[in-house]
């Protein structure tokens, strides 16, 4: 794959996340996402690949862009299968609140799981642990192989969980086994990919999330370096049958990071809100900044970048 794809996709997370973090706490989710939605989808259709979004926005009959099968990029070029979400965290943009992303994966036709729009079970770990997660196994039996390969006490680690009434037992579990325990009300993704940066503070990813998020976050911790592993979750026969439809054969299989999201792998997220690891865009009179990670799986490079945006030279809206 073009190395240079990577920086192009980053300029498709900025000019999303400007356009939603322009609607940063005004209350209404489907206003920013589209916003962010519009913004990726003009910078897509600039590049020079013969694209095709394998998760997106959602189904073609339920979203009108960017939607699963979508064809993007110039006419031409080498077939790019793309992982996104343009805004990953649309309450937290309509409610102000940290770590929304704009999120963009890149691999050769064939090496994303084609994951529909069900749920996931998730199991995430940074590059101190890869090696010694089992989902099988319980949450307690992998706190202790983590902090046994991390060297330090289950007391240490802290494990995010999305704020779920299906995270009861999850959390109750993780408390007693000793770990400390951070709830997040949305944005599983960054939550993943803050796994891989011991900065961060955070150790683990655990629980129930979106399972396209799912796709995106296995590119975002392969190429830095990490460990996942994931089982699709339906809710009904109806979403069973859909995965089938989208070539999922075996529904509980253990999904590791090879099987979410093969091969050479291209990732870049820009920051909506500030986060863990990315600052959120700020705006200035006539322009703004923008703080973006990209990634490459083939050579291990991970860039940040801080982009200065001047909106009457190059206008995003
Ligand atoms: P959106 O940005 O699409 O709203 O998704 C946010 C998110 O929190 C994901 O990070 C997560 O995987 C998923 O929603 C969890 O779904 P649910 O809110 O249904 O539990």
């Amino acid at each position: 794959m073009d190395r240079n794809l990577a920086l192009e996709a980053v300029r498709a997370t900025e000019a999303a996340a400007l356009s939603a973090a322009r609607l940063m706490g005004r209350g209404d989710n489907n206003a920013a996402d589209q916003a962010a939605v519009d913004a990726m989808r003009r910078c897509l259709n600039s590049m020079s690949f013969d694209g095709t979004v394998v998760i997106g926005e959602g189904e073609r009959d339920e979203a009108p862009m960017l939607y699963i099968g979508e064809k993007v990029g110039t006419v031409g070029g080498p077939k790019i299968d793309i992982a996104l979400d343009p805004l990953e965290g649309t309450n937290l943009t309509a409610k102000g609140e940290p770590n929304a992303l704009s999120v963009m994966a890149l691999a050769m036709e064939g090496q994303f799981l084609h994951a529909p729009d069900t749920y996931m079970q998730k199991l995430v770990v940074g590059p101190t642990a890869k090696g010694v997660i089992d989902i099988r196994q319980s949450p307690t039996w992998n706190l202790k192989e983590i902090a046994k390969k991390k060297q330090c006490l289950v007391e240490d680690l802290t494990v995010v969980v999305l704020e779920r009434s299906r995270h009861e037992e999850l959390v109750k579990e993780v408390r007693m086994a000793g770990a400390r325990v951070r709830l997040i009300p949305d944005g599983d993704v960054a939550a993943a990919l803050a796994t891989c940066w011991k900065e961060t503070g955070i150790d683990v990813l655990m629980g129930i999330g979106g399972a396209p998020e799912g796709v995106i976050a296995a590119a975002a911790v392969r190429c830095g370096g990490g460990d996942m592993q994931g089982v699709l979750c339906p809710r009904n026969d109806e979403e069973i049958a859909r995965a089938k439809k989208m070539g999922v054969t075996d529904i509980k299989k253990i999904l590791t990071l090879d099987d979410l999201a093969r091969g050479e792998v291209m990732f870049a997220a820009t920051g909506v809100t500030t986060g863990d690891f990315l600052k959120g865009v700020r705006f200035f009179g006539g322009g703004a900044t923008t703080h973006s990670i990209v990634m490459r799986s083939k050579s291990g490079t991970i860039r940040y970048i801080e982009g200065i945006h001047h909106f009457d030279r190059k206008p995003v809206y």
